[in-house]
This record gives structure tokens, C-alpha cells and sequence, in this order.
């Protein structure tokens, strides 16, 4: 059974809109961790539209399960990968005016600047993923800088229907055939909600989904009625 990382992204988006401290992605981590999550993930990105640097060091001193740091070449990020060592960083292309991730790593045309940051994160002792597409090329790339896990994107997949969703979705098991038979450990995310998920999960040897926005989509949702309930009760 893969295992699932929590995406709290989007819960530090939601206290940013503010500047305040609530709602505490450490909380949420916490309370993630108590439902069963096994992965912890978060992206600190160069804007620090969401997750701060402090989430990160709190974060892992708190975090029982992996935390996964995603982030991007940046040195400044890299470095403080380096100091406060979450147990997994997936490398990740990142521009400014994105509203997320778009596509995977462009490993082949940035090879020696992801190799420095695979090397600069491996000497602090952490474990590297890549995030890339299911391109055999990329991924041939990723197996040459040594690193030991590729996150396949799904975000092409989770957005198509029909027989183009078949064909993202054959993509991606022929990628995580070529990621096994190299030797790395798979992983997948991006755009996955409660019915595209299912399809992946059953990837052969699928070992990590990283899923965040549906999750705390469905926490607003599911979590709303009892937040009135709540407050309705100390206006009366
Ligand atoms: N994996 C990676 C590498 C990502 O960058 C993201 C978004 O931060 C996710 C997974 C989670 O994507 P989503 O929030 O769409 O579930």
C-alpha cells in the first residue's frame, strides 16, 4: 500500500491571507498524524506565500512521521534544507508567478544545477526525490545525479477525462515501471483528488502520494458545520 503524504500547504495559505498565526500548519500536521497520515509534506518557496521558515524548523521538531520538504535550487532554500534536515526534500521547478507547480523538473537542461542541490542535500543526510514527468529522459537523468526517488507528476492526468486521462495514466505506469527497473523508489502527486487517486494508487509498487488542495478542500467542507454550530452557540 503506497504511502500517504499530506500536503498542509494550503493551510498556511489560508493564515497568510491574514499575517496571523491561526490556522498553525503545525496543528494540522499534528492532527494529520493522528488520522494516519505517514508523510508530512510542505514547500517553502522562495515567496513565502504560505509556509514559513519557521512552520519548517517547528515542523520538524514536532512531526513524528517523515517530513518531506519540497523546494526548488534555490541555494538560499537549499541551505536551509540543509540545517533543519527533514528526513525527505523533493526537488521541484518553482516560478514566482505560478499559482503552483507547473510540470515537472527539467532535469536534462538544469543537470548541473540539480546536481548540486541533490549533492548539497544528500551530504546533510537526506533522502532525494525528483519531481519530473513521466519522460523516460528525465527520468534517465534523475537515475544519473543518483537520486533515490522520482515523484512522478500527475498533474497532466488529474487534469484530462476520458481516453486522454487513459493515456496520462499508461504514461505514468510505464514511467513507474522505468523508475523501478532503475532502482529508484516511486512516488506521484499533483492535482489527485478523492476519484483520480485511485487509479495511481494501484501503480505497481507505488510507494508515496503526496496530495494536498483536495484534502484541505474537503477539511473546509466537511469541518464548516461544526465551526458554526460552534460559534452560533456563544453568540446565543
Ligand atoms: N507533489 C508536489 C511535488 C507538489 O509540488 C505538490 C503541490 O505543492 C503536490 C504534490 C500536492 O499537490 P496538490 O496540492 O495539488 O494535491
Amino acid at each position: 500500500m503506497p504511502e500517504l503524504g499530506v500536503n498542509i500547504d494550503h493551510v498556511a495559505t489560508i493564515r497568510q491571507a491574514r499575517k496571523t498565526y491561526e490556522p498553525d500548519p503545525v496543528a494540522a500536521a499534528v492532527l494529520a498524524e493522528l488520522a494516519g497520515a505517514d508523510v508530512i509534506t510542505v514547500h517553502l518557496r522562495e515567496d513565502r506565500r504560505h509556509i514559513q521558515d519557521r512552520d519548517v524548523r517547528v515542523l520538524r521538531e514536532t512531526v513524528q512521521v517523515k517530513l518531506n520538504l519540497e523546494l526548488s535550487v534555490t541555494p538560499e532554500i537549499v541551505d536551509i534544507a540543509c540545517q533543519v534536515k527533514p528526513q525527505q526534500a523533493t526537488v521541484v521547478p518553482e516560478k514566482r508567478e505560478e499559482v503552483t507547480t507547473e510540470g515537472g523538473l527539467d532535469v536534462v537542461g538544469n543537470f548541473d544545477a540539480v546536481r548540486r542541490t541533490v549533492e548539497q542535500l544528500q551530504a546533510a543526510g537526506i533522502f532525494v526525490s525528483l519531481f519530473l514527468d513521466p519522460d523516460p529522459r528525465q527520468i534517465e537523468a534523475g537515475k544519473k545525479l543518483g537520486c533515490e526517488a522520482v515523484e512522478l507528476h500527475t498533474g497532466q492526468y488529474a487534469l484530462t477525462s476520458g481516453l486522454a486521462r487513459e493515456k496520462e495514466l499508461a504514461a505514468l505506469v510505464a514511467a513507474g515501471k522505468q523508475i523501478r527497473e532503475l532502482g529508484m523508489l516511486l512516488h506521484a502527486g499533483h492535482g489527485l483528488n478523492y476519484q483520480s487517486v485511485i487509479p495511481v494508487a494501484r501503480i505497481p509498487e507505488m510507494r508515496e502520494l503526496n496530495i494536498g488542495h483536495s484534502i484541505v478542500s474537503r477539511a473546509v467542507l466537511v469541518g464548516l458545520e461544526r465551526a458554526v454550530r460552534e460559534m452560533k452557540e456563544l453568540v446565543r
